[in-house]
């Protein structure tokens, strides 16, 4: 099976041994707290099952900064996003042990315990530095920068214990996964070749194509449907919506047993190309050998080209970095003059005219209104459960 990235094995950081979980969660209680921010329960929701896999923990100043600039920590290990506890907790003291408080479970219970190795303050220039390595923007309006600078500016680094999922485990039973449990299913299934899609929308027909047109071109034995189920920008379709019309294309439009649905317990940063190479390294975490990358990838607006998030892997991407392979998919529409969804690359006669294209916006509105998009764009009984959820959040509003 395909390594993790950065070891041999995989490494969460989640307390498996119940006996030491239980003694861990008592003395959290005795330990002076904090209370974490959504980008940084997700960053240790993450480390606990594995998918940032080699790392440790939160990484430190230096590191976070180096991977930004560079995609690499200070030592080498090849990561593309800076992994942090970015925060404006002030009074935590190096050295100490603390307890992480879950910012999006009632109560706020404990999510992890840390060893705090560094306190640092990170000034206005290396705030603004990183979200413009990242996010290749500074604009306030991107959502992923919006949120990166307004963190706080202490950065709190060290070693963690996972003691829970937070919210993904109890809210999602039947998708939340750990990579080590994916990993685990993957070997369980027998599969050799295995492809991720990533998604944090429903899925549509280009979508539903894109899939099926990388397991027939790649000949992998299934397809790992692996969507976001932490935090979006408003307007974007919740998790519970996206997963049951995922869940009924699945049923009726794919073979049985090709496909596993998953999610996955984290915030979307909406960085384009940075956040497609992190999808990599996760997905390669999971077991997969190959992860598709569309039109888009995990952008936001028009802050990015189309295709950046493939180009980065060229460019960006030093050689031997990933075992992972990507699929490079070209803009996926319905022709018109094939009755079928086709890459635009595999019809290079066609005009614009010929393919069925509707932006989100548009769907949106007519999902709003009740009227179905046309069969071309999506399978009628996705559209029929993206419908009753507008119609249902129009009707409250
Ligand atoms: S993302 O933010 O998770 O990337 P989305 O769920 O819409 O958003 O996309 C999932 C994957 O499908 C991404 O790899 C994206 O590039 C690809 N994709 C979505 N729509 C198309 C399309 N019409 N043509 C080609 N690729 C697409």
């Amino acid at each position: 099976m395909i390594k993790p990235h950065g070891s041999d094995a995989l490494k969460p950081l989640f307390v498996y041994d119940t006996e030491k979980r239980h003694a861990l969660v008592a003395e959290a209680e005795e330990l002076p707290s904090i209370l974490l921010n959504s980008a940084a329960a997700a960053n240790a929701v993450m480390l606990g099952g594995g998918y940032f896999n080699p790392l440790s923990g939160y990484m430190n100043l230096a590191d976070a900064l180096s991977v930004a600039e560079n995609m690499h920590t200070v030592d080498g290990l090849f990561f593309p996003v800076p992994i942090v506890n970015l925060t404006k907790e002030t009074g935590v003291q190096p050295g100490s042990r603390i307890a992480l408080r879950d910012p999006n479970v009632e109560g706020n219970p404990v999510l992890a315990v840390m060893d705090v190795a560094a306190v640092e303050t990170v000034s206005e220039e290396q705030i603004t530095f990183m979200a413009d390595k990242i996010f290749g923007s500074l604009d306030e309006n991107h959502p992923g920068v919006a949120t990166f600078t307004g963190l706080g500016n202490t950065l709190l680094a060290g070693t963690l214990q996972v003691l829970n999922f937070s919210y993904f485990q109890t809210d999602f039973p039947d998708t939340f996964r750990t990579a080590v449990e994916i990993r685990n299913e993957i070997a369980e299934h027998g599969w050799k070749k295995v492809v991720a899609f990533q998604t944090r929308n429903p899925m549509h027909r280009a979508h539903e194509e894109l899939c099926h047109m990388a397991m027939a071109d790649l000949g992998t034995d299934g397809v790992l449907i692996h969507m976001l189920l932490g935090k979006l920008k408003p307007g974007d379709i919740p998790a519970e919506v996206r997963d049951a019309s995922i869940r009924k294309m699945v049923e009726l439009y794919f073979p049985p047993n090709t496909v596993m649905i998953t999610g996955y317990g984290f915030d979307m940063l909406y960085a384009g190309p940075r956040e497609a190479v992190l999808h990599a390294v996760f997905r390669q975490n999971c077991g997969c050998t190959h992860l598709i990358v569309g039109r888009d990838h995990a952008g936001v607006g028009d802050y990015y080209g189309g295709f950046d998030a493939q180009t980065i892997f060229d460019e960006e991407v030093p050689a031997g970095a990933l075992e992972l392979e990507i699929y490079k998919a070209d803009h996926t529409a319905y022709s018109k003059k094939l009755n079928k969804v086709v890459m635009m690359r595999d019809a290079p006669d066609h005009d614009k005219e010929d393919f069925v294209l509707l932006s989100g916006t548009a769907v949106r509105e007519m999902l709003g209104k009740g009227i179905a998009p046309p069969p071309e764009f999506s399978r009628p009984e996705v559209a029929k459960i993206l419908s009753d959820y507008y119609q249902s959040i129009d009707g409250r509003a």
